[in-house]
């Protein structure tokens, strides 16, 4: 079978839509194009559609419909959360502690608040980029409201210890727990009711979903302070005429990601570790994040004082589709903070590089890969010691 060009890996930043959610979609895209705040049968039938959706992916989280809140991603979600939380808790606290390698919808978030009188503490990680449950701990006072803890990281794929963090935060009364689950939901358990945590964030299009569409799963009797105002929807947590379409792609994409999660998570696992040792096979390549506690599609690379950026154009000229550390940080010369919390000097942290594979990928793919990429790494790293030795060129022929 001829092998997809480009190969596609950079299932972190996104994932194709799946046939499936789209065929689900259609009709809402189309005839079925009625509010479901309309009280009529075009408007009833729109709502049906909604209700089912999310009854169905509350099912699939381990939670209940009434407490699945749809936003317009994983950005909206992480910022009603932090946000939320942090408003609703003021009159008890200003104390936020954010874990240091949080995606920038959560970190940004918190500083944010910051600027309007929130004290914001950054939850230090090990060199595996773990948050230890014990340091968190001791960064809780009294005056703290919120922590945000991922469960999973985008640019380096850490797991974090959450139930352990959970049950410190659970200890301490009163502070609300919230929990990025975009990068894991596609790939590990996820049983929101059982995590521990407040308030859970997750995006579609990271499990073959739609763009564009997110939810936030809020624990019952939650204090959250609505961060759009206007209508009453989403019981009065989340303003807007519902993206009715995008709801049902994102339910149908997430009852087949679960189905299938314990097999992806092996097969993704499998090819992840032939990619991994072919790269690391390249003197100066190394692995970063945690080498047991980490996604399973996900390897994210240092190549020694190379430019994460030069590797990735070169590899897209060979038809690898993949990304410099972090998708959204794509286009920032400024090393990426995961590394930097994570120990990494500044000068090498532009070396980082990120291989993310998905349900999709295909050994084929894999096997093209293990041939294409270690000699693209090993040219990117000796092109840069040359022109490090010599930065004008003048030895060059
Ligand atoms: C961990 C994490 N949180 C949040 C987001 C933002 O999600 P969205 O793209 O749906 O806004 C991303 C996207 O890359 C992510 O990886």
């Amino acid at each position: 079978m001829p092998i997809p060009q480009p190969i596609y890996l950079d299932h972190a930043a996104t994932t194709p839509l799946r046939p499936e959610a789209l065929e689900a979609m259609l009709p809402y895209l189309g005839g079925a194009f009625g509010n479901p705040s309309s009280a009529h049968a075009p408007g009833r039938a729109a709502r049906n559609a909604v209700d089912e959706a999310r009854e169905r992916l509350a099912a699939n989280l381990g939670g209940a419909a009434r407490e699945v809140v749809v936003t317009s991603g994983g950005t909206e979600a992480n910022n009603l959360a932090v946000k939320g939380a942090a408003w609703a808790g003021k009159a008890r606290g200003n104390r936020l502690v954010v874990s240091a390698v949080e995606h920038h919808a959560v970190g940004h978030s918190a500083e944010h608040l910051a600027k309007w009188g929130f004290d914001v503490a950054w939850a230090p990680v090990d060199a595996a980029g773990r948050v230890d449950p014990g340091a968190l701990d001791a960064l809780l006072d009294e005056r703290t409201v919120l922590v945000a803890v991922m469960l999973a990281n985008n640019e380096v794929g850490t797991i974090q210890p959450i139930r352990e963090i959970a049950d410190r935060v659970r200890a301490r009364r009163g502070i609300h727990l919230h929990v990025d689950a975009v990068q894991a939901a596609p790939y590990l358990d996820l049983d929101v009711a059982a995590l521990g945590a407040d308030t859970v964030a997750i995006s579609a299009h990271k499990f073959e979903g739609p763009k564009g569409v997110g939810a936030l799963w809020v624990r019952r009797g939650t204090p959250l302070l609505a961060q759009l105002h206007g209508g009453s929807q989403e019981r009065h947590r989340r303003a807007g005429t519902e993206n009715v379409a995008g709801i049902v792609g994102m339910a149908a994409a997430y009852a087949l990601a679960c189905a299938a999660k314990p097999e992806t998570r092996a097969r993704l696992a499998e090819l992840r570790s032939r990619l991994q040792a072919a790269c690391l096979a390249v003197p100066g390549v190394e692995l970063t994040g945690h080498p047991a506690e980490r996604l399973p599609g996900l390897l994210s690379l240092l190549v020694r004082g190379a430019d994460g950026v030069a590797a990735s154009v070169a590899l897209d000229l060979e038809g690898i589709a993949c990304s410099t550390g972090s998708a959204c940080a794509t286009g920032s010369p400024e090393p990426s903070h995961v590394l930097t919390a994570m120990g990494v000097p500044d000068g090498e942290a532009l070396g980082a590089l990120r291989l993310s594979l998905g349900r999709t990928t295909t050994a084929a793919e894999v096997d093209a890969a293990v041939a294409l990429v270690p000699p693209v790494l090993a040219a990117i790293r000796d092109g840069s010691a040359a022109l490090a030795a010599d930065p004008l060129g003048t030895r060059i022929a």
